[in-house]
């Protein structure tokens, strides 16, 4: 069994130089929020925690280094060590701990826990990737509004405890509180305005706020079951900074000038960089700031293309969102982008260097058109998705044409959908290039899913389209096929919600 004792004897050298504060048994419990492990690698992977004894209250440590201890074990009962160390961390990053454990075995599962005085945290499971492995499994996640719903999908996804959970944003909304709603579970008009538990304060703008509700959100135990049961990797959408921003600028620009947002933005990004397994802070230059969360990962037959799609991004055009003002000229300049020109280069090197089997875009917004009006009506398009960025898109289709089973996994929108992704996006006459898998939110609300589920007739492409349930995908990937299983939360009202697949999507049927 292992000794705390022999522990601290064998780590003194590290701790002997460390200015380690006072705290034991006589404060509160650190480890409010759980554990997490993220960034996936054949040898590697990032270990989280977040020092927090009053976690909505800023966090509540008192100023100064404090040197936290951990262990990966190779079994879940934590008897065989396999590394263990000494990290420090202090109110500069919010008490947050990041380890990056390396010389691990690759497609292996490993245990991990944090230690601090006499207080030990949850036990946490994770899996190095292994880039040679014949299948994976990995689940998308998105959009987790706080009031509107409970997280009973983390619940299920815990539970199925896949190779790795892919979460493309909107982990947090901004918003601020609203009065308490109950509503009618088969009212889906009612449903759209239930608060079943309440942000906490104002909207958020600043570092104290952000902690706040990233704080508020790691406090439901089915969100720190499901971080606690995979790895993960992240990238944000708008909401964890605000609805639909574009680099530097807001979507409110006469509520918020730009150094406004910039502050804000700096914040936003600090608190998401202390909330998740990420290995890198943000850089920042003065109030300029910038996360790095765009990345490839190889999870057996797929890589994966994590893309970031708000830091880099034009502001979007033609009215900012949905419904577009339409007709709209601006939408043919070819110096509209989601991703920034160097994602894009970066992009295409990954996919002409790829062999995998399976070659994914994990990004934030549906890729695939969706028409919500005939040709000639205004208003038909969602200028915040990529229909907002069509030359760019179009250029990202022809790349996807010249490698092995494009597949593009999408968030946003909650509502869930499956397509085909075609050589000419408007034309589901023209050859498949791939497919797109997009998952419902996990508790968020879809209050344009009538304009979706109405306009679905207009949209050839797409096989399956569900605004009404909340959820998660499920993927399996083989070396011949992609399966995905659309998981719905059978209530939206009920924390003992049930899950069930609804559909299932297998590319090799295609
Ligand atoms: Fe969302």
């Amino acid at each position: 069994m292992f000794s705390r004792r022999r522990f601290l004897l064998a780590s003194s050298s590290l701790v002997a130089l460390t200015p380690l504060l006072g705290f034991g048994s006589s404060t509160q419990y650190p480890f409010t929020l759980g554990v997490a492990s993220g960034c996936p690698r054949d040898n590697s992977v990032v270990l989280w925690t977040r020092l927090a004894p009053k976690p909505l209250q800023g966090g509540g440590m008192p100023s100064g280094i404090v040197a936290v201890r951990y262990r990966v074990c190779s079994d879940p009962s934590m008897k065989t060590t396999v590394r263990q160390g000494v990290v420090q961390t202090s109110e500069i990053k919010g008490h947050s701990v990041h380890v990056t454990v390396d010389g691990l075995r690759p497609g292996r599962e490993y245990w991990y826990q944090f230690y601090l005085g006499d207080d030990d945290s949850p036990i946490g499971r994770t899996r190095t990737s292994d880039s040679q492995a014949l299948t994976t499994t990995l689940a998308l996640a998105a959009c987790q509004h706080y009031e509107s719903g409970y997280f009973g999908a983390f619940r299920d996804l815990a539970k199925w405890a896949p190779d790795c959970v892919i979460h493309v944003g909107d982990y947090i909304y901004e918003g601020a509180a609203r009065p308490l709603y109950t509503c009618d579970e088969n009212n889906s008009k009612d449903l759209e305005r239930q608060v079943v538990r309440q942000h906490n304060g104002a909207e958020i703008t600043t570092l104290w706020d952000y902690r706040n509700r990233y704080a508020l959100y790691r406090l439901d135990s089915d969100l720190q079951a499901a971080h606690a049961a995979s790895p993960w990797i992240v990238a944000m959408d708008d909401h964890e900074i605000d609805n639909n921003w574009a680099n530097n600028t807001p979507q409110d620009p006469w509520a918020q000038t730009e150094l406004e947002f910039k502050v804000r933005r700096l914040a936003a990004l600090q608190a998401y960089y202390e909330h998740m397994p990420l290995e890198h802070p943000p850089v920042i230059n003065g109030i300029d700031a910038t996360l790095h969360m765009h990345d490839v990962y190889r999870m057996g037959p797929a890589q994966i293309h994590l893309l970031d799609t708000r830091q880099y991004r034009s502001d979007q055009v033609c009215g900012q969102g949905f419904p577009a003002d339409f007709p709209c000229d601006a939408l043919q300049d070819p110096t509209l982008t989601m991703t920034g020109q160097a994602q894009e280069k970066w992009l295409f090197e990954h996919l002409r260097k790829s062999d995998a089997e399976f070659n994914v875009l994990a990004q934030q917004t549906w890729f695939s058109p969706y028409r919500y009006a005939e040709n000639d009506k205004a208003k038909q398009w969602n200028m915040d998705q990529w229909d907002g960025y069509p030359i760019q898109r179009q250029r990202i289709i022809d790349r996807l044409a010249d490698v092995s089973n494009p597949v593009v996994l999408s968030g946003d929108w909650h509502c869930a959908n499956a397509n085909t992704i075609h050589r000419d996006p408007l034309d589901s006459n023209s050859s498949i290039v791939g497919h797109e898998f997009a998952t419902s939110s996990i508790s968020s609300n879809c209050p344009w899913k009538s304009a979706v589920h109405d306009a679905a007739p207009l949209n050839e492409h797409v096989h399956y389209v569900n605004g009404d349930k909340r959820g998660y995908l499920r993927s399996t990937v083989t070396k011949n096929n992609w399966k995905s299983e659309y998981r719905v939360m059978d209530k939206q009202t009920s924390a003992e919600a049930k899950a069930s697949t609804d559909y299932e999507f297998n590319t090799r049927d295609a």
